[in-house]
């Protein structure tokens, strides 16, 4: 497994792959891998003849209040669960690198970005859309594969590649949850033990909602209602939003009538944590 910093050396490394007709997978991450991680990158070694994994803290994602410098990073970490799960290439870029002096190009997907987390994190899918498709642009994969944790940055990737007509299959991949249900996620490093208990709140209101729609509830504001009562018993919880939007266009639905997502943002105390389950997409 090679670990370069620069464009050119990717580039090269891509071009002569590509001379021998290999398939090449793609797992962007923004570093310190978790299983969550790991379930892309072995879907990836699955599908591909080859496995390219960045590791990345794209700071144009972050707004200016949010969580940036103090995002963990392990890159000793990282690359040895990267060549233990057969990964062939990572892509660790230094900031000039991706950011030149004089950078000034963005990709703004509209529409989808306007709800859910791109209400209180308005530069979010911006800074997302750009560095995904600056890396999709070096790395050329024929695959990229993201979690379902972050559906509506699946969602609004998917778009993006139908829009602008970018070659590449976006793959969603199910969320990966700890065995007492927390959804896997780099944050939850962030929360204290106490914290750590009272976040299971948000698995408990996913798994009580899709009991309700299982049990045939068809109106959204009465299964965002049950689940939002739930989030609001823990004291250490404090909702961002909890929504139920159409799966392809992110915007708010009043009837259970077609593909969607149930999506949750919560802070536990500061730590800001997602969670969602979809019904009648892909991977359900
Ligand atoms: O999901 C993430 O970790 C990031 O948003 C991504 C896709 C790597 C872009 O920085």
């Amino acid at each position: 497994m090679k670990i370069v910093e620069t464009i050119a050396e990717v580039k090269s490394i891509v071009r002569a792959w590509k001379k021998s007709d290999a398939s090449i997978g793609f797992v962007p991450t923004m570093g310190y891998l978790h299983e969550g991680h790991l379930s892309l990158i072995q879907r990836a070694r699955q599908e591909n003849d080859r496995v390219v994994v960045s590791i990345f803290v794209n700071p144009t994602q972050f707004g200016a209040n949010e969580d940036l410098d103090s995002y963990p990073r392990d890159l000793q970490h990282d690359a040895a669960l990267c060549e233990n799960a057969g990964v062939d290439l990572i892509f660790h870029p230094t900031l000039e690198q991706m950011y030149p002096k004089g950078f000034c190009s963005f990709v703004d997907v509209d529409v989808l970005t306007k709800e859910l987390c791109g209400l209180s994190r308005p530069v979010h899918f911006r800074g997302v859309c750009t560095v995904v498709s600056k890396l999709f642009h070096i790395i050329t994969p024929d695959r990229a594969y993201f979690g379902e944790k972050d559906a509506q940055q699946l969602a609004v990737i998917k778009r993006m590649v139908q829009d602008l007509n970018m070659d590449v299959d976006v793959i969603g991949c199910p969320i990966v949850r700890e065995t007492d249900g927390l959804a896997k996620s780099s944050r939850n490093t962030y929360l204290s033990p106490e914290e750590r208990k009272a976040a299971l709140v948000l698995s408990r209101s996913i798994t009580q909602g899709k009991k309700y729609v299982q049990q045939g509830e068809k109106n959204a504001h009465t299964l965002v209602q049950a689940m939002t009562e739930i989030i609001e018993k823990e004291p250490l919880a404090k909702i961002d939003y909890v929504k139920v939007v159409d799966l392809f266009t992110m915007q708010q639905i009043d009837t259970l009538d077609r593909p969607f997502l149930a999506a949750m943002a919560v802070y536990i105390e500061k730590t800001r944590l997602i969670d969602n389950f979809i019904v009648g997409g892909e991977n359900v």
